[in-house]
């Protein structure tokens, strides 16, 4: 609806020009908002104001003509203009009438797919699989999700891409202890049971003995050169690893699989290509015997600028490097228009660098589009990064279990009469929901506390709170025996809460558009919990199944049944699934 205002703001621009009121060149800035108060219509722009230098004229009379300039198409039922010169649109109530019927009758729910579809990669999850993953992988694993359920919705094409670390140093020093192990005849499958068990023994023997510290050294360069015992060793490893990881996709309801794996090691026969092809650019400089990239656009502290190492001196390569071969096979081989990275928002230097060398080295195409999605820490209530009780990192595996059991505990406590069996269920997927949902609905660039208190609560912003939301408006058909499909007749938004709640439902494809250009889930957290709160206001002022007419009745049952679809569509994008009862 707002691209639709502005849309028509655009049509007016160029009219004006060509009618020379406004110089040819001018690109204007203004803005179109929702208003707050609907004594000032539906939506405000500053237009008129913006053009009143341009067009040397006083912005009233401009807006003046800018109204008259609008076409007539039962849209907007009637504009004013306030104040030094904004143009307030009041919606048109018929049409808005209109909207939620075909929203209604959609199953795609009034959501139309992009004109253009892009193939968009999304790098998201990614742990280094040296341990087992825990809470700093939380946040790229769901948001990164959650982002891609939403442009897939949108009808882009989605290629997910976990860059998981397999290929780091520290891979030595597993495959340094996988050896010994079997030396000295034990089961490495079940040494390898407890990753971070095995991380921790593999690293002290390291730091504790020269003697493994250097095999270790040595593994890793074997490893590297393609050496077969040790990657028959590493290949052991990673599948055990791997199957950690694929558990807590599983039980966090995350859209990974076993394909989406396209690790650091899948690009190891590449990293001597980039070399060769930076230094084909003149872009390769030899420092002390390394091999890197400088621009000037990235200064230290010295005011010289910072280097990208490609290549050490010892041969190794980085980081980096891998990045650039990542980048390259998103490019040619996934045909990827945009590409999105959900890491740590501490990596932003690294992205910020590896895209600026990437398109000097004519790795990337102009119209590609690349982006950092960087996130905040998960922080403790001591205010440092959150960690267990005994002070060790949290695995998110324990993470979990806790939420699952936690929220049983809260279910129960609502319904004692619960069987066990059901109650398993729903805490499952109320537990999920509440570490999910606390996580999405904080802006992503910003850290967060963590606390199970507050997010497993049905008070508040929360999972649970919008499960039993959901459930609510869903459970006045069961309750009633209405059938959803045998719904008709027209919407009639006779109160101010319906029509609020109307506005918001034709609302949800903007947010949406919104949420996959800035891949920020948290404004769609934010409408959903503003709709189910009208939706409680609608639903406590306008009596729905005892409504005076017929008509009535069946124009809220449709506002009741857009909501839950709604509600349903938008958890189901943020990765959350719902519940018909709890
Ligand atoms: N494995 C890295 C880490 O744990 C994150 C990788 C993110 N993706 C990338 N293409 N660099 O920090």
């Amino acid at each position: 609806m707002k691209e639709y205002v502005s849309e028509q703001l655009l049509q007016i621009i160029n009219k004006l020009k060509k009618q020379q009121f406004i110089p040819e060149d001018i690109i204007p800035r203004f803005t179109v908002e929702r208003t707050k108060d609907k004594s000032h219509g539906d939506f405000a722009t500053n237009l008129a104001l913006t053009l009143a230098k341009p067009a040397k004229a006083n912005p009233r009379q401009i807006a003046e003509k800018i109204v008259s300039l609008l076409p007539q198409n039962g849209v907007i039922e009637k504009v004013e203009i306030a104040g030094p010169g904004f143009i307030n649109f009041f919606l048109d109530e018929s049409w808005l009438a209109r909207q939620v019927s075909a929203a209604l009758a959609d199953p795609h729910l009034g959501v139309s797919r992009v004109k253009n579809p892009q193939t968009v990669v999304i790098d998201y999850s990614s742990p280094n699989l040296a341990k087992e993953m825990h809470v700093g992988h939380l946040r790229s694993t769901i948001i990164g999700d959650a982002v891609a359920r939403t442009l897939d919705f949108l009808g882009h094409q989605v290629i997910r891409q976990n860059h998981v670390g397999d290929w780091g140093t520290q891979f030595g020093m597993l495959l340094a202890l996988m050896e010994q192990l079997r030396h000295e005849g034990h089961e490495i499958s079940m040494e390898l049971a407890d990753l971070e068990n095995f991380y921790r023994q593999a690293k002290q023997k390291f730091d504790d003995s020269a003697e493994f510290a250097t095999r270790s050294r040595q593994l890793v360069v074997e490893l590297q050169s393609g050496n077969e015992n040790c990657l028959a060793l590493w290949q052991e490893f990673l599948t055990i690893s791997l199957s950690h990881c694929q558990k807590i996709y599983d039980r966090l309801g995350v859209g990974l699989s076993p394909e989406a794996i396209y690790g650091e090691s899948a690009y190891n026969n590449d990293l001597p290509l980039v070399v060769r092809d930076l230094e084909k650019t003149g872009l390769l400089i030899e420092d002390q015997g390394a091999k890197c990239v400088f621009l000037d656009e990235f200064k230290g502290q010295d005011d010289k600028p910072l280097p990208m190492i490609i290549q050490k001196n010892d041969g190794g390569y980085l980081y980096a490097t891998t990045d650039l071969a990542a980048l390259r096979y998103r490019q040619n081989q996934l045909k990827a228009d945009r590409i999105l990275y959900f890491v740590d928002v501490r990596q932003s230097h690294h992205f910020n660098h590896l895209f600026a060398v990437a398109r000097k080295a004519g790795f990337l195409a102009a119209t590609t589009e690349v982006q950092h999605m960087g996130f905040g820490t998960v922080m403790g209530d001591d205010g440092k990064p959150f960690k267990t009780r005994s002070g060790s990192v949290a695995k998110l595996a324990d993470l979990i279990d806790e939420a699952e059991n936690r929220a049983r505990m809260l279910v129960a406590e609502k319904n004692p009469e619960m069987d066990a069996a059901e109650l398993e269920e729903i805490g499952r997927v109320v537990g999920i929901a509440s570490i999910k949902y606390a996580d999405l609905a904080k802006n992503r660039s910003s850290d967060y506390l963590f606390s199970f208190d507050n997010m497993i609560s049905f008070e508040g912003d929360t999972g649970p709170y919008m499960l039993y939301a959901y459930t609510r408006v869903a459970s006045i058909f069961r309750k009633a025996e209405i059938d959803e499909n045998s719904l008709s007749g027209e919407i009639i938004l006779g109160e101010e809460i319906e029509r609020e709640l109307a506005n918001l439902q034709i609302q949800f494809a903007e947010i949406l558009s919104r949420v996959a250009e800035r891949g920020t889930p948290h404004l769609l957290c934010a409408y959903l919990y503003d709709l189910a709160s009208t939706f409680s206001s609608f639903y406590k002022n306008c009596p729905v199944l005892s409504a005076e007419s017929e008509k009535s009745r069946n124009s809220r049952l449709q506002l009741c049944l857009l909501t839950a679809r709604i509600l349903k569509q938008g958890l189901e994008l943020l990765g959350i699934g719902t519940l018909e009862r709890m």
